[in-house]
């Protein structure tokens, strides 16, 4: 059996990625090595504690108290949206809330139905069993999955011809918690076995800056509120992205401030990172500038766009694109994607005169 930890976190990546990914690590919101050693205090225990989602966290508590009171098992929980945003987290409190063990695994790291068979069959009653990247399933294990979500038991065989013989085997009752970047890559049928989908939200800048604060104080590190703030504003609404930035702060600090994060050494620190005052990285930059440059700003189709920057579609559409269409300056269209003319202005270019603005479309 292969239980997966969060640093396997597979996202695609080949070797002329790895240069790249290295050198945006500080904005990617994806999960990197690096994060553990902040992310693992940082991370919430509590409902309480969890800050923002306001939304995902008021039907959760009720969900919860609810199957609490009836002591039944909490509904299986899909839990979507970008990289970074609190899925993993909410998986655990929600484990913490209930009370009970969460076995953690992910998508990929499920090759085979007995894998699952395996994972499945060794939770404890009213147990959660997070899957991390659900949307990347394999068919067969999918199968597998679902009189297990229904019906709390699997049917396996085993043997060939006429040796074969099929078991039924009962399950304690579990939570299963999904988490995906990608809802609609999920199969109608595994999506319909969810009770609750909750879809989590970009943070505001002024949530972002009590996360900053929160880890502020955990790590025993002094920041003024103004900095915090600025921290958060350039955190593209993601909380890892913010206390990663936070931790590059701190050693600014360190240096030039005797520990203290005061506003001016904030904007130092993140200019040094080259991130923009609205969080923009340079790769950012150079998905909108090819656009403008080589296509006039659009449309253009998500994969004309990953090759002339270099970069793998699905990264562009699960880790830039979620946040340039959040703040206006991308829009995505049935021809393919738009740079607004907000986008031109803030790269300090007039848009073009009939600049295309069609309606903002969501991703997820
Ligand atoms: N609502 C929140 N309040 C405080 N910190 C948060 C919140 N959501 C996420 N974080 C922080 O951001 C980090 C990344 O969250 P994570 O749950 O791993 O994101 P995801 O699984 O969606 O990629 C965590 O270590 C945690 O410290
Ligand atoms: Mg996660």
């Amino acid at each position: 059996m292969k239980r997966s930890h969060e640093s396997f976190q597979s996202h695609t990546v080949s070797p002329d990625d790895m240069e790249m990914d290295f050198e945006n690590n500080i904005t990617t919101p994806e999960y990197v090595p690096e994060d553990a050693e902040v992310e693992n205090p940082l991370r919430p225990r509590t409902l309480r504690e969890y800050i923002g989602q306001e939304k995902a966290k008021e039907n959760l508590s009720i969900f919860i108290e609810a199957a609490k009171i009836r002591r039944e098992s909490l509904d299986h929980v899909l839990l979507y949206g970008p990289p970074g945003l609190g899925k993993t987290t909410l998986a655990a409190i929600i484990a913490n809330e209930m009370g009970v063990n969460i076995r953690i695994t992910s998508g990929p790291a499920i090759e085979k139905p007995g894998d699952l068979a395996a994972l499945l069959t060794n939770l404890n009653p009213g147990d959660v069993l997070f899957i991390d990247e659900i949307h990347r399933l394999s068919r067969s294990v999918e199968e597998i999955l679902y009189p297990a979500m229904e019906d709390f038991a699997i049917d396996i065989i085993t043997g060939k011809g006429q040796m074969a013989a099929s078991y039924h085997l009962p399950l304690p009752r579990f939570t299963l918690i999904g988490a995906t970047t990608r809802a609609g890559q999920l199969s109608a049928p595994l999506r319909d076995r969810f009770g609750v989908i909750l879809r989590l939200e970009m943070y505001t800048p002024e949530e972002l800056a009590r996360i900053v604060t929160r880890s502020a104080g955990i790590l025993e590190l002094e920041i003024d509120p103004d900095a915090a703030l600025e921290v958060a504003s350039r955190s593209r609404g993601t909380p890892r992205i913010a206390n990663r930035l936070l931790k590059r702060v701190r050693d600014f600090a360190l240096v030039m401030n005797d520990g203290r994060v005061s506003l001016e050494v904030a904007q130092i620190a993140l200019e040094r990172q080259e991130i923009d005052e609205l969080g923009l990285d340079k790769t950012d930059r150079r998905l909108l500038k090819t656009m403008i440059d080589f296509y006039n700003g659009g449309p253009v189709g998500l994969e004309t766009i990953a090759a002339a920057v270099g970069e793998e579609a699905v990264t562009i559409e699960d880790v830039y694109e979620p946040y340039l269409m959040q703040i206006g300056f991308l829009a995505r269209t049935p021809r393919g994607r738009c740079v607004t003319p907000a986008g031109y202005l803030h790269l300090g270019l007039k848009p073009p005169r009939a600049a295309h603005v069609p309606e903002q479309q969501t991703l997820y």
